[in-house]
């Protein structure tokens, strides 16, 4: 036998010689879930590990994220009902918690990067990320109340802006809208090729965000459909965004290599709530080892393709890193 592929992997020295997919922690990004008040860290039942936090409790949390090596966070409202209407109007309000929030958080750590979620779900009284009438979820009429919204979050403090609602038009509407209010520098992450998924569960339940009424078909992909996403990411550049991201993750791999094979930009990749739950749930029962499934999970996200991953694993594969578990 001239070749022997299992020479390269002998020994720890090369198998990290030759190593082709490397994730640092400064490619992920942390999901936070914000509530109002203080003293509160109540725990996602259905995302055993993840927490509604005030802001009191949640800064010493992100201090700790940073000194692991976590630099970027993003965040999402956990939005009390009574504050929900059907214009979603307590998003780009005064008063608003999440927008405090975003301020303080910067104050006290210039440096790290700040995302937002824009989409009408955290404060629409109809559980939609765009407006609704007669069951319809109306585009055109949504865009004015991103817009809103986006402004608003960059007024705080915001880094980049995450539009998650998959409305047509809206990084443009929104791109616009910032620069000429003065944020030439705030970024656009889109979510470029968000699916209807069933893996938002867990998610929906930190929010208490679910659609009160049908589904979200009309606006999320259909899981079926890959070129779709292309048609969707050029869109997205021709509309000013800085990054595009793919949502789920581990289901849409193909999609996560598609766009990394035909887009300049930045590709990030969200391993959403259920998908992290779906892990968690089988170490958790012991059939699945977490220190071991875990950081395979997310290299292989970042094999596929993804420049930068949103997990809510990014703590801990910090925290496997530094305690030397795993190796760069
Ligand atoms: C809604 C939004 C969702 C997620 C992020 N933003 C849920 C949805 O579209 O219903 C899901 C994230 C996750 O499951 O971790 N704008």
């Amino acid at each position: 036998m001239l070749v022997r592929p299992r020479r390269n992997r002998v020994s720890e020295t090369i198998r990290e010689m030759v190593k082709e997919t490397i994730l640092r922690p400064a490619n992920l990004i942390y999901p936070l879930f914000l509530v109002d008040g203080e003293n509160i860290k109540s725990e996602v039942k259905s995302l055993p590990g993840n927490y509604r936090w005030s802001l009191d409790l949640l800064l010493p949390e992100i201090q700790e994220c940073i000194d692991l090596g976590i630099q970027s966070f993003i965040l999402f409202p956990s939005v009390d009902d009574s504050l929900k209407n059907s214009t979603a109007t307590y998003s780009y309000n005064d008063k608003n918690f999440y927008l405090k929030a975003i301020s303080v958080i910067k104050e006290k750590h210039p440096n790290i990067c700040l995302i937002s979620d824009v989409a009408m779900d955290p404060y629409s009284s109809d559980g939609h990320d765009g407006f609704v009438r007669d069951a319809e979820i109306l585009n055109d009429e949504t865009l004015p109340i991103l817009g809103k919204m986006a402004v608003a979050q960059a007024e705080a403090g915001i880094d980049i802006i995450g539009p998650s609602d998959m409305m047509d038009g809206r990084v443009e509407y929104i791109r616009k809208e910032l620069d000429e209010e003065g944020f030439k520098n705030v970024g656009i992450m889109s979510y470029t090729a968000k699916y209807a998924s069933a893996f938002y569960g867990p998610f929906r339940d930190a929010l208490d965000s679910a659609p009160k009424e049908g589904d979200k078909k009309t606006y999320q992909m259909d899981p079926a459909n890959a070129i779709e996403a292309l048609r969707e990411a050029e869109l997205d550049e021709s509309e000013g965004a800085d990054y595009l991201m793919v949502k789920p993750a581990l289901n849409y791999l193909d999609v996560i290599q598609l766009l990394k094979q035909n887009s300049n930009l930045p590709i990030a990749a969200y391993h959403v709530s259920g998908e992290c739950a779906m892990l968690t749930a089988a170490c958790q029962n012991g059939w699945l080892e977490y220190e071991k499934a875990m950081p395979e999970t997310l290299l292989s996200i970042k094999r596929a393709g993804a420049d930068i991953i949103l997990t809510y694993f990014a703590k801990d594969y910090a925290q496997l890193l530094k305690n030397g578990k795993i190796t760069l």
